[in-house]
């Protein structure tokens, strides 16, 4: 038989070509998460449950990418978490965070708390702005039977501003008035949103950031392949801008009818996957996929080569659904990107992003604690088909574990990276100049150039350190 060879990144380098740049902060890196949605960067945050919750999917859109929020947690914990990426940045917090008259000051300093804000707008039964309460008014505060009514600033000694405000005049307006927070009440008396100096400021210092049309920050979030009806429902209230179907086997029977119907009754972008083959992306496009994740078998955390005897190494998957999906939906090439380079040949096979999970899993922003161990630093990092997650699920749905199934993901530690924003810049330092070694000034025309040279095992050992003892 005359097999196809299956070739993956360490097996593959870029020829390079003359370079154009005269400075490799030339490089544009903008490029499509889907059809519709356009990303600064080509970076995508896993939707693992230790890679991707609120403070990841935040930090990436932040950076000029997005971060996809897994679907292990009940329905109204991620749509919360989805709201919450949409309140943090946009400059008009669209449903700030309020509080009832009657609250009692236990409950409130729990609120702040649990949400991170230092002031919460008090309302009446009707919904109608009373005042706002802000860490000055209650710190000293010991009776905790005070409700927020007694406490707060009311809405007469407030300055506040009306819907349709431009940044500069409530610019103008925090800084005059030395104030954090800007309330917007409509002529009814109801909360239109809110203005912090904290948001303006993130604005003024973070151009590249991923935005919706109401400049408030991208994320996107999974969702099984079945019962998802709610869960979707759930997600485009909290305004989500893409949904990604989450399953192992893209090409599949149900994950087809899974698709057909989102694509029926919801008006968003869907992303599916994953997949490996031509044949997979034709079919998934002709179902109105709006752009393909491919990934089989290659994560850091994956045992499905193993366990299945199925899969297709990387870069050869990429260049085959580049083959069907090429000027017609971008690709996500996800998992097993280990280097700024893996990404460089992800996209010079044909993806337009990548989608990372152990790359991201040791920063601040990824669920979980730093774990020490041996005096390093680590922090946990699990396969999604993993025992440890099957486990979790059951716990929580409270059933027994399925024996029938096995797992298909291990679970184990990766090193403590510190904060992901340093991560991201290191590796966009290493996409630019790979970018440039490909002859070109921006990331959309690479995309598929295949200009590759296969290696053998002593081009790899070329590649790394050699012959000299790291410091
Ligand atoms: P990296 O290499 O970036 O890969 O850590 C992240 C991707 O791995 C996939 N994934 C799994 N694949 N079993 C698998 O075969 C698993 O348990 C598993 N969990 C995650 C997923 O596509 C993710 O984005």
């Amino acid at each position: 038989m005359d097999f196809k060879t299956g070739l993956s990144y360490d097996d593959v380098l870029i020829i390079p070509k003359k370079g154009i740049v005269n400075s490799r902060r030339e490089v544009d890196l903008k490029t499509n998460l889907t059809r519709k949605i356009k990303l600064n960067i080509p970076l995508v945050s896993a939707n693992m449950d230790t890679v991707t919750e609120t403070k990841m999917a935040i930090e990436l859109a932040r950076n000029g990418g997005i971060g996809i929020i897994h679907q292990f947690m009940p329905i109204e914990e991620q749509k919360a978490m989805i709201e919450e990426v949409k309140r943090s940045q946009g400059l008009i917090i669209e449903n700030p965070l309020t509080i009832k008259k009657n609250c009692k000051l236990k409950d409130l300093k729990e609120k702040m708390e649990e949400f991170q804000k230092a002031g919460l707008i008090v309302l009446d039964e009707n919904k109608k702005v009373l005042g706002i309460v802000t860490m000055r008014d209650i710190t000293l505060e010991e009776d905790e039977e005070k409700t927020a009514e007694e406490l707060m600033t009311p809405l007469k000694d407030l300055i506040y501003a009306k819907p349709g405000i431009t940044t500069e005049e409530a610019k103008e307006i925090l800084k005059k008035n030395k104030i954090e927070k800007l309330p917007i009440i409509r002529e009814d008396g109801t909360l239109f949103g809110l203005i912090t100096s904290k948001d303006i400021k993130i604005h003024e210092n973070i151009s590249n950031a991923a935005l919706d049309k109401k400049g408030r920050l991208l994320v996107g979030a999974a969702v099984g392949v079945k019962n998802y009806h709610e869960r979707i429902k759930a997600l485009l209230e909290a305004e989500v801008d893409v949904i990604v179907i989450d399953v192992a086997h893209g090409h599949s029977v149900y994950t087809i009818n899974a698709l057909k119907d989102i694509k029926k009754n919801y008006d968003i972008e869907v992303i599916a996957g994953n997949i490996a083959t031509k044949e997979a992306a034709e079919e998934l496009i002709s179902y109105g996929a709006d752009a393909l994740k491919v990934g089989i078998g290659p994560g850091a955390a994956c045992t499905t080569r193993i366990v299945t005897g199925a899969g297709v190494p990387q870069i050869t998957a990429i260049m085959d659904v580049y083959e069907a999906a090429k000027k017609q939906i971008p690709i996500i090439a996800d998992g097993g990107i280990k280097n700024s380079g893996d990404i460089v040949k992800a996209i010079i096979a044909g993806a337009n992003t990548v989608m990372m999970g152990s790359m991201f899993a040791g920063t601040d922003e990824a669920p979980g604690k730093i774990i020490h161990k041996n005096g390093r630093l680590f922090k946990m990092y699990r396969g999604s088909s993993s025992s440890s997650m099957a486990e979790a699920r059951a716990q929580r749905q409270g059933i027994k574990v399925r024996k029938d199934i096995s797992a298909e993901g291990v679970t184990g530690y990766v090193p403590y990276k510190g904060k992901v924003s340093e991560l991201i810049n290191q590796i966009l330092g290493g996409i630019r100049s790979g970018i440039s070694y490909s002859g070109n000034n921006n990331l959309q025309s690479v995309i598929g150039q295949q200009n590759f040279i296969r290696m053998t095992f002593s081009g790899l050992k070329e590649s790394k350190p050699h012959d000299i003892y790291e410091l």
